[in-house]
């Protein structure tokens, strides 16, 4: 996810565990074969096996338009030991739309297909190309012919994120929406997106659209083990300890790349936002550190914010204690 799942949060999220794969931050291609150094700043992973730590295989994802641009690009990141391609066609920022990238695309179906097209033939055989969509980017009237573009251009997999581009990031997902769509046995290859923020999200994502696999977004962010417990099939389970992942979060923040001081501590924030949902410590955690921009203030943050989880930990101990 765009800005906020770099590589040590690719790192940390498999490392919990339940990953297949993952995919990088955009790599945005315009009309030219980007350096090498691009790939590796957005995919550090190629340093070395092209996998996370936890040996979870990492995909490069591609933004684009331009159908050569995008296959010269994806020649560059397999032979640099990508071990997949990924092609976004869901992204909604207007930046992005507005130099014909992302969603915008779903409006030529044809354009979808010749892309995928393009970098299937440029890459070899073995490595997967897959692609990301939305159900379509006013209506979903398309949402058929995108597809079956898709698949007949050879994508190893198709993500399907259940909303148009007008639907935003706004509930509810329209997990129904993808089933018409799968009705063809052949796309058993075809991944479902959207509102899964827990087991049952994914059980009923994958009933309702009659998808085999989910795909996490913010879900993973709010609740990193959430992919653990969606592969153990086990709906009663709850996320897990605050104190567990409050350990995570710290260690995120010290390693996370914080590449100018005005930024210190921008993707902490980002990602207790999205903790939040789950952790009521979280949001405790986010007001202390809102304002701050420097590290040793955030440190001394998580530090009282440790006292004060710990003390209130004590407090309920007492309570069952008494009662
Ligand atoms: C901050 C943010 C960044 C995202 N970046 C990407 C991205 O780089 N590539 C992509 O295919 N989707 C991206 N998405 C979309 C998510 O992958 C996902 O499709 C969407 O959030 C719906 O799933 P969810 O409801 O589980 O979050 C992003 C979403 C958010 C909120």
């Amino acid at each position: 996810m765009e800005g906020v799942i770099d590589a040590p949060m690719r790192a940390r999220l498999t490392s919990i565990g339940g990953y297949s794969r993952c995919v990088t931050e955009f790599v945005r291609v315009t009309d030219v074969l980007l350096p090498e150094r691009v790939f590796f700043r957005l995919c550090p992973e190629l340093l070395g096996s092209g996998c996370t730590p936890a040996g979870t295989p990492v995909y490069v994802q591609l933004l684009g338009s331009d159908p050569k641009a995008l296959a010269v690009n994806a020649l560059r990141a397999v032979a640099l030991g990508a071990h997949g391609i990924d092609l976004n066609f869901g992204c909604p920022a207007k930046t992005v739309n507005n130099s014909m990238g992302g969603s915008i695309l779903l409006r030529e179906p044809q354009t979808v297909a010749g892309i995928v097209q393009a970098v299937r033939d440029a890459v070899p055989a073995q490595v997967p190309v897959t692609a990301k969509i939305r159900l379509g980017y006013d209506d979903y009237n398309s949402l058929a012919e995108i597809v079956d573009g898709v698949h007949k251009a050879g994508a190893t997999e198709l993500a399907i994120h259940a909303r148009t581009k007008f639907n935003g990031y706004k509930p509810p997902a329209y997990w129904d929406a993808v089933r018409p769509v799968m009705d063809d046995k052949r796309r058993t290859n075809t991944i479902i997106n959207g509102e899964i923020w827990d087991v049952a999200d994914s059980v009923a994502a994958m009933q309702r659209s009659t998808c085999s696999h989910v795909m996490l977004g913010r879900g993973a962010l709010s609740a990193p083990d959430l992919a653990k417990r969606i592969h153990q099939n086990d709906e009663t389970s709850a996320p897990m300890a605050w104190h567990l992942l409050v350990e995570e979060v710290r260690d995120q923040f010290i390693c996370s790349d914080q590449n100018s001081e005005r930024h210190i501590g921008n993707r902490t924030k980002q990602w207790l936002a999205y903790l939040k949902r789950n952790y009521p410590q979280a949001q405790s955690l986010f007001a202390r550190i809102r304002t701050l921009h420097d590290a040793k203030g955030i440190e001394k943050a998580f530090d009282a914010h440790k006292r004060e989880d710990l003390h209130e930990l004590d407090e309920i101990k007492s309570d069952v204690t008494i009662h």
